[in-house]
């Protein structure tokens, strides 16, 4: 699938006045308030993330981005008529997820929602570079600062395990989606998948830098003021990522919210096996050291794999091993 033209670019909104602005650097006293606070935690953590944040997971906003997000949405949603005309992301991050669907003809107009102001600014700054058609604010999943009915289509990527209350948030996005608009989340960790995901990166990452240590390989390892404000700030890992997921107790809620023709769907288990290993060593190491031809091979093994999982794996190993959920409904009409 190639993109599809682009909207002509109209005036974008810059991120309100009221709206905090972003904080890269917590200090030490902020990380340990973050530890009793998930909403303070996930300000820190994702400001501290942004600006780095498509260079740490391969985003970009071209062809290779475009059709796995547009994978991702046709896997739960199946055909729809598009494009959708005025798209909601919450959680956006960078803009990943929407402006990639924007780009494959998903929706015309979008806005970008993130409890991070530091991850809106750089949504707002990929949305102006691409010339779409979008705005954005500071906004908490579990109270959308939006009017009822507003919005034909709210999208989520790797949001909702962050949101203390799934089943609030996904009121709210019944509340703003306009009647027989759908909703569909991806990227969501499964709780078998969250599992070996861990131990395959915490083994890799002990591996990684214990012979990055050996003066041999010196000049592999990432300088130390580096991985000490990465060990800070990943502190909050833990207090940030609350949830994972059963893809059947995943369609309860979102069942219990209020939502019809609700479906999960589940992906990715030979590719993320193997894909949690790679990630964490691209992490682990000064980024130019592995260059291209390391980045060839992560494709094409995940995508060899991809296709091993949905052509054989998929009609063999139960759904809640695949690493990924991912979900969909619709507001009654
Ligand atoms: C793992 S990142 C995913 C970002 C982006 N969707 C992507 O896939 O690249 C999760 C994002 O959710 C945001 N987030 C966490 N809790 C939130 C909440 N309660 N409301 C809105 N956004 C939230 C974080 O700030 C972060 O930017």
């Amino acid at each position: 699938m190639t993109a599809s033209p682009k909207e002509p670019g109209r005036r974008l909104a810059a991120v309100p006045d009221l709206d905090p602005a972003p904080n890269p650097h917590a200090t030490q006293a902020e990380v340990e308030a973050a530890l009793k606070d998930t909403k303070l935690a996930q300000v820190l953590y994702h400001d501290w993330e942004a600006e780095t944040y498509d260079d740490k997971w391969h985003i970009s906003y071209d062809e290779r981005c475009i059709d796995y997000a547009r994978g991702r949405f046709d896997a739960v949603a199946g055909e729809q008529p598009l494009p959708y005309e005025r798209a909601l992301e919450l959680g956006c991050g960078t803009g990943f997820f929407l402006l990639n669907l924007m780009q494959g003809g998903v929706a015309k107009t979008g806005s970008v929602t993130d409890l991070s102001p530091g991850m809106v600014k750089v949504a707002l700054r990929n949305a102006e570079s691409l010339a779409l058609p979008v705005d954005g604010r500071v906004a908490d999943a579990e109270t959308i600062p939006y009017e009822d009915n507003t919005f034909d289509l709210v999208v989520g990527h790797a949001v909702l395990h962050h949101i203390p209350d799934v089943e609030q948030a996904l009121r709210e996005v019944l509340r703003v989606l306009k009647p027989g608009g759908r909703f569909v989340f991806a990227g969501e960790p499964t709780t078998i998948g969250d599992f070996y995901a861990r131990w395959l990166g915490r083994i890799t990452w002990e591996t990684t830098t214990r012979i990055t240590r050996l003066s041999a390989f010196a000049d592999w390892r990432r300088p130390q003021a580096e991985l000490d404000e990465s060990s800070r700030a990943a502190a909050l890992e833990a207090v940030v990522d609350l949830h994972t997921f059963d893809p059947t107790d995943l369609e309860k809620i979102a069942t219990a919210a209020g939502a019809v023709e609700v479906h999960a769907h589940t992906e990715e288990f030979s590719a993320a096996l193997l894909g949690w290993p790679l990630r964490t060593i691209e992490y682990a190491v000064p980024a130019e050291k592995l260059g291209w031809n390391w980045a060839r091979f992560g494709l094409t093994s995940w995508k060899t794999l991809t296709w091993v999982d949905e052509k054989v794996l998929r009609h063999v190993v139960p759904r809640g091993f695949f690493y990924n959920a991912l979900i969909t409904g619709v507001k009654p009409s």
